[in-house]
């Protein structure tokens, strides 16, 4: 059921479309992920949805309440929305003790003294902060700082948590703790979650749902296995997971690794709605691509140029024509070595027009 609801959302900057006729509802407890390079329009999106910047066109619904029409010139001020907020930048007071910073919006907000207490109380046990909790935040390392600004989020009970990159000063380790507890305070407390991130396996591991944005436009809105599965485009296939492309080219009807002197095997050929393209891209993943045998037809031949052992994984770089291509393998399975000649099986290869 929908809870948050954008309807046609466009936002310029003079010639910027920054957000273009965005769609999107997002359900009750849901966790809700926007995904994209810089610039894309996420940090856009969530300022509108919070009330901190004004919409060009569309409107935007929290359950059946209107919240912003630029149309009507209607915009429910930020403090009446009732959503959390959490930056990357970490916005605490460093002159207020953490019980303080979490307490003071709930002091605006003319809360009863116990209330207040309470509240504060529970979000900073949830968040870990108690024992710290007559400290400067300033004295806190960058994952108590973020805790601290989730706490302040966390107690004024929001229906939905605005999260824009909130990790992403974190060091890698951390960055993953958090997203966790995110998650079981999300279980606890119920509201919905609108994360903004441009780290894939974040939002994988975060979302129920993920939006994959660019330049200001919707690519695909879909679970994190669906998008990685099924990519909307070249573009999604790219931006999500690991990524080859090989561009193909035609040559009295067959179809060539461009640079490489044998046609496709019959096993690869492009779809029939493609085959009048000029130029072709042929997609996989690393981990979705078998070394098989030399003989065997229906592989694509190349060279291995590179091989760097990961762990668990090993990645090999195979040189076929002139472009390369990535096949990550686990270390007990048999791969070739370097300079030698391999034979590649795509086991899900994915066809886009164009380069
Ligand atoms: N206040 C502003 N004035 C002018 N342009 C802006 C403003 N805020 C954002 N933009 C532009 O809008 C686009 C989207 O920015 P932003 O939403 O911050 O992207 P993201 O958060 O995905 O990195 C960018 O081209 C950015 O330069
Ligand atoms: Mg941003």
């Amino acid at each position: 059921m929908s809870y948050v609801r954008l309807v046609n959302v466009t936002k310029k900057f003079g010639d910027v479309t920054a957000v273009n006729s965005l769609n999107l509802e997002i359900g009750k407890g849901e966790c809700f992920s926007m995904l994209g390079p810089s610039g894309c329009g996420k940090t856009t999106t969530l300022r509108m949805v919070a009330g901190f910047e004004d919409l060009s066109e569309g409107e935007i619904y929290v359950g059946d309440r209107l919240i912003s029409s630029p149309k009507r010139n209607f915009y429910l001020p930020p403090e009446k929305r009732n959503f959390g907020m959490v930056f990357q930048a970490f916005a605490v007071w460093p002159h207020l003790s953490v019980y303080e910073n979490v307490a003071f919006p709930l002091r605006i907000r003319k809360l009863p003294a116990a209330e207040v207490e309470k509240r504060t109380q529970d979000a900073l046990r949830s968040t870990n902060l108690l024992k710290v909790a007559e400290d400067s935040p300033a004295d806190l390392s960058g994952g108590g700082k973020q805790r601290v600004a989730l706490a302040r989020a966390l107690a004024i009970n929001p229906d939905v948590m605005l999260l824009d990159e909130p990790l992403s000063s974190l060091d890698p380790h951390l960055r993953e703790e958090m997203r966790f507890e995110i998650k079981d305070l999300q279980r606890k407390y119920g509201f919905s979650i609108i994360y903004v991130t441009h780290d894939q396996s974040e939002a994988m591991a975060l979302s129920d749902r993920i939006l994959v944005m660019r330049s200001g436009v919707v690519q695909q809105i879909d679970t994190p296995l669906n998008v990685y599965n099924q990519p909307a485009n070249k573009f999604v296939f790219s931006f999500i997971g690991l990524s080859n492309f090989l561009d193909i080219v035609w040559e009295d009807g067959r179809a060539f690794v461009r640079g490489e002197h044998a046609a496709l095997p019959a096993s690869l050929m492009p779809p029939e709605s493609m085959r009048g393209e000029d130029v072709l891209s042929l997609a996989s993943r690393p981990s979705e691509i078998d070394f098989i045998t030399e003989g065997d037809e229906q592989g694509l031949r190349g060279i291995l140029s590179r091989k760097a052992f990961l762990g668990e994984i090993i990645d090999y770089q195979v040189k076929i024509g002139d472009q390369e291509m990535r096949v990550q393998k686990g270390r007990r399975d048999p791969g070739p070595e370097l300079g030698e000649a391999c034979n590649l099986r795509l086991l899900r290869p994915f066809w886009y027009a164009g380069e």
